[in-house]
């Protein structure tokens, strides 16, 4: 891992999930990231982070995307539940070896019902998201259950995906059958510390007329009404259309050589009661386009060469990689712990 790379995992929290898709005691769901997986489990109600190891030989108690299911190693039995790790047949061990053994954790905190891990994080969580923490507050109360999980690997570092996500550049030649029929224009762009929010307007007219007819079955008033994108500054990204659904992005470096663990998820906005079944198709052909946006995203920033230089001290941004430029600036004044 670079020593940037590093810096980036503990000194700042990353998103990593919604409230709702952990909301059932047993829930849990599995990303990779640098450490291995990252593991969030809905112990009896207490939500926490593990390292998926178990501590007596080592087998992943969670293998897969997401499910409901005890946390029990399917090696041995040892099983981890409120609060307490229990070792089958305990007798048969040393009472202080077995006392000393433990699931790795991380800490978690809360944006509304953002979830947010740490590792070694310098800041309360609110210091860190600045005026960006009121802005994901009021989104998380907007989702109401997840629709789509969709992991997949990018071959390129971390930074060309994240770069990727953060311009309407390439949107025309790259997305031209998918999210171009946008017709996405700039409107406004807020900087909050380290998180870029983007604000965009939907001037297509058919795609406008189609989009706000839906408006009767969402319960979306609150939602801004147009495109927008946060970049949840260093690894998440998450945005909307009209707030009728939400996408959620993670862009965890791997540990070694340019890989990135790339996830979306496809988030349901609020619906009116009674209208759920009126846009059941809206939203499964929602969760099918952002898989098809990122999968074309994703063979785009493959294109992209390892030979490339990320940290060359001049490197050409249009107006429309404003936010680009922003984080290459932020990149290269950011000191690695040593
Ligand atoms: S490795 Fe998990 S119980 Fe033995
Ligand atoms: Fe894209």
């Amino acid at each position: 891992m670079t020593p940037l790379v590093d810096t980036l995992y503990r000194r700042y929290w990353h998103l990593v999930a919604h409230r709702s898709e952990v909301a059932e005691p047993g829930a849990w769901l599995r990303l990779d990231w640098a450490f291995g997986d990252l593991v969030i489990y809905n112990d009896d109600g207490e939500i926490g982070a593990f390292d998926n190891i178990c501590p007596h030989r080592g087998a992943r108690f969670f293998v897969g995307d997401h499910g409901v299911g005890p946390m029990l190693c399917p090696y041995h039995g040892w099983r981890y539940g409120g609060g307490v790790l229990k070792p089958a047949l305990a007798k048969g061990f040393d009472p202080e070896v077995l006392a000393a053994q433990s699931i790795g954790r991380y800490a978690v905190a809360w944006c509304g019902d953002f979830l947010f891990v740490g590792i070694a994080p310098e800041q309360a969580l609110a210091d860190q998201l600045g005026e960006a923490a009121g802005k994901l507050e009021t989104v998380s109360r907007l989702i109401t259950r997840r629709r789509d999980f969709h992991a997949l690997p990018f071959e390129c570092d971390w930074r060309v995906a994240v770069e990727n996500a953060l311009e309407t550049y390439h949107v025309n030649l790259i997305h031209g059958s998918t999210l171009a029929s946008l017709g996405m224009v700039e409107k406004t762009l807020i900087v909050d510390g380290a998180n870029l929010t983007w604000e965009g307007e939907v001037t297509d007219k058919r795609t406008l007329r189609g989009l706000s007819a839906l408006g009767r079955y969402f319960d979306a008033a609150e939602a801004y009404q147009g495109y927008w994108t946060i970049h949840v500054f260093p690894f998440a990204m998450i945005s909307s259309t009209f707030g009728y659904s939400y996408a959620m992005q993670t862009y965890f470096p791997a540990r070694e050589g340019r890989r990135t663990h790339f996830c979306t998820r496809l988030l349901d906005g609020r619906v009116r009661p009674g209208a759920e079944r009126a846009v059941e198709a809206f939203l499964d052909s929602s969760a099918e386009m952002n898989r098809r946006i990122f999968d074309e995203d994703r063979e785009i920033c493959e294109r992209v060469s390892p030979a490339y230089d990320l940290d060359k001290p001049v490197r050409a941004f249009a107006k429309s990689e404003e936010r680009l430029r922003l984080l290459h600036e932020r990149l290269r004044h950011l000191t690695p712990l040593s």
